[in-house]
């Protein structure tokens, strides 16, 4: 892990993508019309990983956390995902844009598990150009504990032994389907992780900007790449 050193485009970008809510407060509009616009943005910066060669892309879409919101918003939320599903997952195919879920997904419920499942069936390529990685229901301290689980589980079944344990171990136990990320995003203006990606961002350099996610551009994107040289 301790093996990160920089390229000049970095391989494997990670985004926490915050402010919606105030997006939506600034231009008078309900909460969940700034989570759509938000879902747009998404489209736009798929666009442009693809144009920069960036290998996968890992977007904070939903964390543990979030479960605490108002009903109505976690509602409208599932609502644009599975809408989100429906509309790109064509386009992304023939973009050869593989996409993969992770987090705690089960507790979606069985629509929007179907809906992941065809998603991810749909986008399973050969020659995958760019890896979409989508957390929803995700926490890094609650994948640790998973890890942690299902690695004591294994060894009490004798299934490994204790000196199997090592950081690569770690990595295959965790479902986060990228091993390292090499640049972290977070618009919104705050600066903190909240809870996203804590073991892979152990070298991840980490760009705070100040827009909010639905004003966020492709000229943004681009210039926290650059910067990242
Ligand atoms: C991030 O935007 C999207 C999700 C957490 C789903 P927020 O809804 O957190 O927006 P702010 O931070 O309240 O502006
Ligand atoms: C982080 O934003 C989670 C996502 C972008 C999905 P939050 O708005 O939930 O994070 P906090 O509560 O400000 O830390
Ligand atoms: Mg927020």
């Amino acid at each position: 892990m301790a093996n990160s050193s920089k390229t000049n485009i970095p391989k494997n970008v990670g985004i926490i993508m915050d402010g919606n809510g105030r997006w939506a407060l600034k231009n008078s509009l309900k909460i969940s019309q700034g989570h759509k616009h938000g879902v747009d943005i998404v489209r736009d910066i798929v666009e442009e990983s693809l144009k920069q060669n960036i290998k996968s892309l890992t977007l904070y879409a939903f964390s543990s956390e979030n479960w605490k919101r108002p009903k109505a918003e976690i509602n409208a939320i599932k609502t644009l995902i599975v809408q989100a599903i429906n509309k790109q997952v064509p386009e992304l195919k023939e973009q050869k844009v593989r996409l993969k879920f992770f987090g705690h997904l089960n507790d979606f419920g069985k629509k929007i598990i179907d809906k992941i499942t065809y998603a991810e069936n749909e986008t399973k390529c050969k020659s995958c150009k760019l890896n979409l990685n989508i957390a929803l229901g995700y926490g890094g301290q609650q994948d640790i504990l998973d890890v942690v689980l299902k690695i004591s589980k294994k060894i009490s079944s004798g299934k490994i032994d204790l000196k199997d344990i090592n950081m690569k171990l770690i990595n295959d136990f965790s479902s986060v389907p990228v091993d390292q990320i090499d640049l972290l995003i977070r618009t919104g203006g705050d600066k903190r992780v909240s809870n996203f990606l804590l073991y892979q961002i152990a070298y991840a350099e980490i760009h705070f900007v100040k827009k909010l996610w639905p004003d966020y551009t492709k000229q943004d994107f681009k210039r926290n790449i650059k910067k990242y040289f």
